[in-house]
């Protein structure tokens, strides 16, 4: 483990990376140059100020901000010989961090790390002069942008580092900072940004010489071959328009010249027009794309042929096959096809002839990629949807060389499924095992090779090893249903008789968004009571089943886990959270309380908390702010300040690591395994109520609450404090849940609340009635 790093050049990456390092509970040094003047260390200073205010948020917890100390490379550098690890992310200038690393050396511990944050300078050109002992202890770490959300770390290393030294670090970044670690061969760009930047040339050229809209390349190229929904142009304004001429100089100064790269690397004069005039993307005034406020916020955007604006048109229509089906879509008729095809043909297969300079496997490349530009599937996973036979085939048909690799394939896949065990081509022409790192366990990986225990239309429940079955949602969004329901009450009576302990958990981009608003508003327009009753007690008899159950339930969420996702988390023995897990109970916010457990369960966290007053009210207050407001925790960390997760509750950084950390605790938790007793509560009642009605009705007064929100908090109200009782009645669990059910479906029956659940389906916001 380490002790301490310190991050030196507190800009865009030095500060993010220095945030993380934080939000991995280490304490961290960030230095930049000494300003003169009272303040030497402002330039640092600055930047951690900008770190507390960053959006999205650079730390995960307040606790985190406060590891960050401060300083200036003039007076604090000789603190540098308590860290562990010392991370230079200063300006792209090689002669600056020569200069630095020839002070670093003068003041580190021999076996002490250094790493650079270099996104183009070559690993052997950055140890150049310097001592032996220096070169063993070096290499490059090149983060991504944010340093606390992209998820790729790329890692060169030199013949003579220190392979034990490189194996702490990236011990570190991957399980304390959450980062996977791809492993580059030192050639320029390194592994994402030479494909990515081949990508957006490719992109950017082909629709200029197509004819085809910004609109229509990025409705092409985006959701369709599985990249983010900003596509090209859209990304390039997000990245900055800027970066694109930076990018083109340093790869076609340093690629050589027969690098496919070199011939698509041209400047569109309009690019250069819109970067001299300001319009360098979002953080300009705009870029391709551009909010005409003048117009009253009218989204525009820009006519490569002309380069005038104009109101952003409805783009292009991608017929159905050709939405999911990468075949479908190059074969598409008109400038669908061919835009598509344009993009991919080229940039797939320089992808291909990558393998062996910058990587040595597709497995690299396909992560680089999914890691650092979130696309869906690698270059080599998007061959295999074309076909590896067909790519070969119209590359050839085109004239075009076919790289090696395609050739050595022949037709057969990149990845199969041999014998249960998921398989990779490699290099050699065989095929090879994709191996996990150690405490890597994927569902993935189950699913290739066995079937479900049990499956309903919702939900599937898999033997994922050591006795422990993992439950999964399967249902748009992960949405919860009756069928989930259904599932764990078929899991129940199998994992008693068989297994020693289940876990929640999934491999979608979010754990759950809650209870499925589409099906409920299908039933309440009809007015199916009576189905819509059934839901909410299904649910909560099946969560509280999984409570009492005799053997021990581990939640496992990460990403969006809202509403119900919550309230399966709540009902766990224990949360095994991925830091990025945004967790909440969001009911309130569709005009509903919540209905499976949530009120009780955030009772029976506030009550058990010793930081609060003692008696009811303190408790029943905080459950009711948290509730009525919607709140939704900003990471795992930021859940256990609220009170979703509990102190004991763990937290894994790294993504890939969850579900093995999950069923590890579930085995911990499975010896002489005892289900919890139901709790009582004692609430305050009438008395306890008024408290909140007026607190309620001050907001209104203020106009912080809607009409509406008094109606819904005051249901709520209702539950939390206990409904009929009266101190010291005493509550239980049952009542409470029976309190739910009850305001739960008279909130069901009122159009307002009909109207929030329709806009939040059709809009994705809330209405605020
Ligand atoms: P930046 O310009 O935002 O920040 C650089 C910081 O270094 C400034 O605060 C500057 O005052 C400080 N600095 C300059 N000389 C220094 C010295 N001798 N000692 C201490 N501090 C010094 O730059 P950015 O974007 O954060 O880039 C930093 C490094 O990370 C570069 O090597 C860059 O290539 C790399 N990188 C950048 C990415 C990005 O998206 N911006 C992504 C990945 C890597």
């Amino acid at each position: 483990m380490m002790k301490k790093i310190c991050v030196i050049g507190a800009g865009t990456m030095g500060a993010g990376i220095a945030a993380q390092v934080a939000n991995a509970g280490v304490p961290v040094l960030l230095l930049d140059i000494a300003r003169d003047g009272e303040d030497r260390s402002a330039v640092a200073r600055g930047a951690l100020e900008r770190l507390k205010k960053a959006e999205p948020a650079a730390f995960m917890s307040r606790a985190a901000a406060k590891l960050v100390e401060i300083g200036n490379i003039e007076d604090d550098l000789a603190k540098v010989a308590d860290c562990d690890w010392v991370i230079e992310a200063i300006v792209e200038k090689i002669e600056l961090k020569h200069a630095l690393y020839e002070k670093l050396d003068a003041v580190r511990k021999p076996g002490t790390a250094v790493s650079s944050n270099t996104s183009t300078i070559p690993l052997a050109r950055l140890i150049e002069g310097r001592s032996e002992a220096f070169a063993r202890d070096f290499l490059i770490t090149h983060f991504f942008n944010p340093p606390r959300y992209m998820r790729l770390l790329e890692v060169v290393t030199g013949p003579q580092s220190d392979r034990a030294l490189v194996a702490k670090v990236s011990a570190f970044a991957d399980r304390a900072m959450g980062k996977s670690i791809v492993g580059c061969k030192d050639t320029p760009g390194f592994i994402a940004n030479r494909v990515g930047t081949y990508w957006l040339t490719a992109a950017v050229n082909a629709a200029f010489d197509l004819g085809v809209s910004v609109e229509d390349a990025d409705a092409i190229g985006g959701r369709p071959m599985g990249v983010p929904k900003t596509g090209i142009f859209g990304l390039i304004d997000l990245i900055g328009l800027d970066l694109m001429p930076y990018l083109k100089a340093s790869l076609t100064a340093t690629l050589p010249q027969n690098d496919p790269y070199q011939a698509i690397a041209v400047d569109h004069p309009l690019i250069l027009s819109m970067i001299a005039d300001g319009y360098t993307g979002r953080k300009g005034k705009g870029g391709f794309y551009r909010i005409n406020r003048e117009a009253g916020k009218v989204k525009e955007a820009i006519n490569l042929a002309s380069g005038a604006y104009a109101k952003a048109a409805k783009p292009v229509s991608i017929s159905g096959a050709a939405q999911k089906d990468l075949r479908a879509l190059i074969a598409a008729p008109g400038k669908v096809g061919a835009y598509a095809w344009a993009v991919l043909g080229p940039t797939l297969a320089y992808a291909a002839g990558l393998i062996g300079e910058v990587a040595d496997d597709v497995l690299a490349i396909d992560s680089a990629m999914k890691l650092g530009y979130n696309w869906k599937y690698g270059p080599f996973e998007l061959i295999d949807r074309i076909g590896v036979a067909e790519f070969a085939a119209r590359l050839a048909a085109e004239g075009k060389p076919v790289p090696a690799i395609i050739a050595t394939a022949a037709g057969r896949p990149f990845y199969r499924v041999e014998g249960g065990v998921r398989e990779y081509l490699g290099a050699d022409g065989a095929y090879h095992p994709i191996a996990r790192p150690e405490g890597v366990l994927l569902l993935e990986d189950i699913k290739a090779a066995a079937k479900p225990l049990l499956k309903t239309a919702s939900a599937a429940l898999w033997d994922i090893g050591d006795g422990v079955v993992a439950l999964e949602f399967t249902g748009k969004m992960n949405a919860l249903d009756g069928e989930v329901m259904k599932l764990i009450e078929q899991a129940i009576p199998l994992v008693s008789a068989s297994y020693k302990a289940l876990v929640v958990y999934n491999e979608g981009s979010n754990f759950s968004a809650g209870a499925n608003l589409g099906l409920a508003i299908f039933a309440m327009n009809i007015a199916a009571w009576g189905e819509v009753e059934k839901l909410v007690t299904g649910g909560q008899k099946a969560y509280k089943a999984l409570k009492y159950a005799p053997f021990p339930v581990v939640a496992a969420p990460f990403g969006m886990a809202l509403g119900g996702g919550c309230e399966i988390c709540l009902n766990a023995d224990a949360v095994q959270a991925h830091a990025e897990t945004y967790i909440g109970l969001v009911e309130c916010g569709v005009g509903l309380i919540p209905g499976w457990g949530g009120c009780g369960e955030m009772l029976s966290r506030f009550l058990a908390d010793p930081k609060l007053p003692k008696g009811p009210m303190p408790a029943v207050a905080k459950a009711f702010e948290t509730i009525s407001t919607a709140t939704v925790a900003k990471s795992a960390a930021n859940a256990k300040e609220i009170g979703f997760l509990r102190p004991s509750d763990g937290i894994t950084m790294n993504r890939d690591r969850l579900l093995a950390d999950a069923k590890a605790r579930a085995l911990t938790l499975a010896e002489g395994y005892v289900p919890p007793a139901p709790p009582t509560y004692r609430l305050p009642g009438a008395g306890g109520r008024a408290a909140l009605d007026l607190a309620i009705a001050g907001f209104r007064a203020r106009g912080l609450a809607t009409p509406y929100d008094e109606v819904v908090s005051g249901k709520l109200a209702w539950v939390l404090t206990g409904g009929e009782a009266d101190l010291p009645d005493t509550v239980t669990e049952a009542d409470l849940l029976a309190l739910e059910v009850g305001q739960f479906m008279t909130l069901v029956r009122d159009t307002r609340t009909m109207a929030r659940i329709e806009t939040m389906l059709n809009t994705g916001k809330p209405l605020r009635n």
